[in-house]
This record gives structure tokens, sequence and C-alpha cells, in this order.
């Protein structure tokens, strides 16, 4: 194939900017390493059957008065009447497989919804830097890497995550990138890597949940590959590909009712 007619897959560095990339673009990939995206990763992964993004502390807390099991944040802290936020480590002890949960963020949630009307929407991180690489090369279509960024600036570990990203599609020789944005996001990250994540290490988020006592979070999502999950929006809730396939063959075969996915 001549290169020109290659897939492309391009950075935006922040949600505001989305509505100037999205054009030509049906597969987004959201990215909120601190921490959003690394949590969601991490609980899919972890058995959690679904998670409902969901934009407002209000849209969560009807679910959670509903009986949902639902988790709330907002700048790093656990929204007052919830009991989860978004730290990895909530998703991690077993406790929650099977279930379907609620979850909104700060900004990992918000960027989930602004793309949630193009054909596929799914999650990225470090912690599932080659899964996600190799799962973007794999379906060779153009793809968009949607930082969620900091209330709508840009924020170095998202942006340094889709450099990372775009590198390694890149090496597969399928796809192409032209954007100003994905030529900058890989500087950050080669440069980021060259200096083991010194980069990462002073971003304003990661100082953000330093003063939060959450130093133990932030090394984990910064982690790369501890994980192989890759989180897929399937009717407005996160899921993995086995579940996708599950809701999929359920629907076709008219039988929903027996594998209904939203479960408290
Ligand atoms: C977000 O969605 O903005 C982040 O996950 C914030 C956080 O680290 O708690």
């Amino acid at each position: 194939m001549n290169p020109e007619e290659f897939p492309r897959i391009e950075a935006c560095f922040s949600p505001s900017d989305f509505h100037k990339y999205e054009e030509g673009f049906e597969i987004v990939v959201v990215i909120d390493v601190l921490r959003a995206t690394s949590a969601i990763c991490t609980a899919i992964e972890n058995g959690v059957k679904g998670i409902i993004p969901v934009s407002t502390v209000k849209e969560a807390r009807d679910y959670l008065n509903k009986g949902y099991v639902a988790a709330a944040e907002r700048d790093g802290k656990i929204v007052e009447g919830f009991t989860l936020g978004n730290s990895p480590y909530s998703y991690m002890d077993g406790k929650l497989k099977g279930k379907t949960l609620v979850l909104t963020t700060t900004n990992g949630t918000k960027a989930i919804k602004i793309a949630e009307h193009k054909k596929t929407v799914v999650i990225g991180s470090l912690n599932n830097l080659d899964a996600i690489t190799a799962w973007i090369v794999d379906r060779g279509e153009n793809t968009l890497l949607l930082a969620s960024g900091w209330k709508d600036k840009f924020n170095l570990e998202d942006t340094i995550c889709a450099g990372a990203i775009i590198d390694g599609v890149l090496q597969s020789k399928t796809f192409r990138s032209n954007e100003d944005c994905s030529i900058a996001a890989r500087f950050l990250s080669k440069s980021a890597r060259e200096n083991q994540f010194a980069l990462l290490k002073s971003s304003s988020h990661r100082r953000r949940l330093q003063k939060l006592d959450l130093n133990t979070d932030v090394k984990y999502c910064l982690t790369p590959n501890n994980l192989s999950a890759i989180p897929i929006l399937k009717d407005g809730i996160l899921m993995s590909q086995e579940n996708v396939d599950k809701v999929v063959k359920a629907e076709n075969s008219g039988k929903l009712d027996g594998e209904k996915m939203v479960e408290t």
C-alpha cells in the first residue's frame, strides 16, 4: 500500500481541542495516566464487569442512591458521600469482581463522554501501553489519542503516554502520523524515556497527588506494561473485549436478558 494511504495515528492534547481533531477518526483512545484510565484498566483487568462513566457528581450520586457501586473523584480527592475514588488500588482486591460500577472523575470520564459518539472508544494508559499499541495496529484504522489533560489544559503524562503509543504504532510501518501535536508527543515521550520518567515526576498533577500523599498511586500509574486489559466502551459501559463479545452474541440471538451487563 502507498504510505500516503496508511491509516493515521494522531494525538489531541486536551478535550477542549477534540472538535478540531476528531474529523476522520472513528477510533478514539482516551488517556488519563494520573489516574482515571490507569484505574479503569486495573479494574477491568481485575474482573470488574463494567464501568459506566458519567460526567457529573450528581449523576454518580443518583446511581449510588439507587444501590449501584459508584466512585467519584474531584481534584484528586474522593467526593464526600462516596467511599470509592479513582485510586487503582481500590480496584485490585477482587471485591468488585463481576460488578458493574459507576465512575466520575475530574478529567478522565469527561474525555470519555466527549468521545462517546465515535464508533469505538477504548482506554489507554502506561499500564496497558504495549497491549493498546498492538490493538491499534491490529485494527488498522485511523486512531486519535485523546489526552484528558487537566481541566482542559495540556498535561505532560497523558502526552508522553500518547507519544509512546504513536512511536510503537509507527514501528509497525503500517500507519502514518502528520500532526505537530503527534510529533511533539513523540519528542516528549523520547526525552522522558531517556530521563527514566524524570519528566513525568515533575508534572503538575504528580505534584498535586504528592500533596495528597498519593505517591504510591503515582508510582503504579507510571509503571508501563503491568496490565493487558483494553477496556472498550459498549453502549455506554466500559468492558473487556470478552464481555463486549458476550453482549454482541446475546444481542444477535435476542437473548440480552440472560446476560445483563448492568448489575449492582
Ligand atoms: C482525573 O480524571 O482527572 C484524574 O484521574 C484525577 C485524579 O488523579 O484523581
